[in-house]
């Protein structure tokens, strides 16, 4: 009982008193590169078809000093273009591979036919192309696309298959917000990564075991591909599109002068009312725009700094979460603070644009009748050195599971209506936390203990599950009917769905 006691004692004062420790290894370029936007690319538009090319291209480009980064692109050599439709458009999408290897490119957070998902049943081959065709029909938001071919996912994104994709509407075109492409309004994608020596970049070896089961992290902090730029404001409000575009790691994002900002939208678009927040969590997967006013014409830096937001809630848990998150707060990684972007608004004149309390209305889906509940248990099992061994050799992926079956891509798990409302509650019994994701909706989490924060509240297409945790997340199907192609459940911490931890749905 004693050495119970001593031990949990000692889990809660090492969560509660995190120091920090700034990796500045690579402090050579930090701030020294200016920040760069992603292109643009709004089609070629006939009335409300709007038509795109992508190729799916490699090509090298220079991250760190005196050596190049072989990487992959879309449109460009490192990650992609940012694409660009309005609600009611038809897009048609050519997707051309130009990589040596099978691919696939999928829109996330998107609703769409399941034939049009991009998923790993529509992959495509070297030189081949493959059309995607749908109607955009939901709200305004920042949404991505990435590539998700089978075992493939993780090694892919990291080499640059990710790219963002924002929608628009009339009714958010009225509110009076940041709205001007690489003025006032950025595209921030996020991404960790490692390097060799040789410029390279450092993914995972087939040996490199708790790798990937932790989930491939870096510490060189990128920004839309560059190492920690600084963002020149020639306006003195900045809606800054947030997208966590990496493969494993969890930021806690806040300014180094702990300025608040506000918190505008979340995966599916805009939240009901602005949240005004000193910081924000964000989960692989996971998007959220805020609006930074900078009239003061300081330098305010944005940092990640691990466990930050844990504390205020850690009355609210119980015992075993308590636990999970202690573990989580152990690993080296919350110890160090990176750094992110800087903004310098020393030349930010003021801005006409401004955030209204009252953003839009959402559809209350408490008032619908719930066709059905399911449960979605996540487990990880890192089994005994021998399995560790074999898994190795033999590439058995059965270790991470949902429902106690791994992926099988010749297997369907769920059969859903369209057009009906369900509750998923996700269980996370394993002692890692995992953003949940789902495709083809935005849902809104029901309630979670910890409570709901800032972007929580709004539509959503991941939603973190700490270890120990059981969220509730319900949504609505929409009225796409396929017998035969499913859409994807998965972590998406991209080891884990490459390596199993993902089921899949049709919509009937
Ligand atoms: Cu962001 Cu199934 O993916
Ligand atoms: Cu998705
Ligand atoms: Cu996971």
């Amino acid at each position: 009982m004693v050495s119970r006691r001593i031990f949990l004692q000692s889990i809660f004062a090492l969560a509660a008193a995190p120091f920090y420790i700034f990796k500045s290894a690579r402090a050579m370029s930090i701030f020294k590169n200016a920040f760069v936007t992603p292109p643009l690319d709004r089609g070629m538009r006939k009335g409300s078809d709007l038509y795109f090319n992508l190729n799916l291209q490699s090509g090298e480009i220079s991250i760190l000093p005196n050596v190049t980064t072989p990487t992959w692109g879309i449109n460009q050599p490192f990650l992609g273009v940012t694409l660009r439709v309005n609600r009611g458009d038809k897009v048609h999408i050519n997707v051309t591979n130009n990589l040596p290897e099978t691919s696939t490119l999928h829109w996330h957070g998107v609703k769409l036919p399941a034939g049009a998902d991009g998923g790993p049943h529509q992959p495509i081959k070297p030189s081949e192309t493959w059309l995607s065709e749908y109607d955009i029909d939901q709200p305004a938001a920042t949404l991505w696309y990435h590539s998700h071919q089978m075992h493939k996912t993780g090694e892919q994104v990291y080499n640059g298959l990710a790219g963002m994709f924002i929608i628009d509407d009339e009714q958010s075109n009225l509110l009076n917000l940041p709205s001007e492409y690489g003025v006032d309004d950025f595209p921030v994608i996020i991404q960790d990564r490692e390097f060799n020596d040789d410029g390279s970049l450092n993914y995972l070896g087939r040996f490199d075991l708790e790798k990937g089961m932790q989930g491939v992290k870096g510490e060189v902090m990128l920004v839309n591909g560059v190492i920690t730029p600084t963002l020149s404001a020639t306006k003195t409000l900045i809606r800054l599109r947030l997208l966590n575009g990496s493969n494993a790691r969890v930021y806690q994002l806040l300014f180094d002068d702990n300025r608040s900002f506000q918190i505008i939208a979340s995966d599916g678009g805009l939240l009901e009312t602005t949240v005004t927040a000193k910081t924000i969590r964000l989960a692989p997967g996971e998007r959220a725009e805020i609006v930074v006013d900078v009239s003061d014409g300081g330098m305010p830096k944005l940092l990640h700094r691990p466990g930050h937001d844990l504390m205020p809630n850690m009355n609210n848990l119980s015992i075993i979460q308590k636990i999970g998150m202690a573990i989580f707060e152990n690993d080296d990684e919350v110890k160090t603070e990176f750094n992110i972007l800087q903004i310098d608004a020393r030349q930010a004149t003021a801005s006409d644009a401004s955030v209204p309390n009252k953003l839009t209305t959402h559809v209350d889906l408490s008032t619908h009748t719930i066709a059905n509940r399911r449960v979605m248990t996540l487990k990880m099992d890192s089994g005994s050195p021998l399995t560790s061994i074999t898994t190795a050799i033999l590439g058995s992926r059965d270790l991470m599971t949902i429902n106690g079956k791994s992926m099988d891509i010749m297997r369907i798990d769920e059969r859903v209506k369209a057009g009906s409302v369900e509750v998923w509650e996700i269980r996370n019994e394993s002692r890692m936390l995992h953003p949940f994701h789902i495709h083809n909706v935005q849902f809104k989490i029901v309630a979670r203990k910890g409570g709901l924060l800032g972007h929580e509240t709004g539509f959503k297409d991941v939603v973190i599950v700490y270890p120990g945790e059981r969220v509730e997340v319900i949504m609505k199907f929409p009225e796409f009917r396929d017998e035969n192609i499913p859409y994807m459940y998965h972590c998406h911490i991209l080891e884990h769905e490459d390596r199993g931890m993902m089921g899949q749905f049709v919509v009937v």
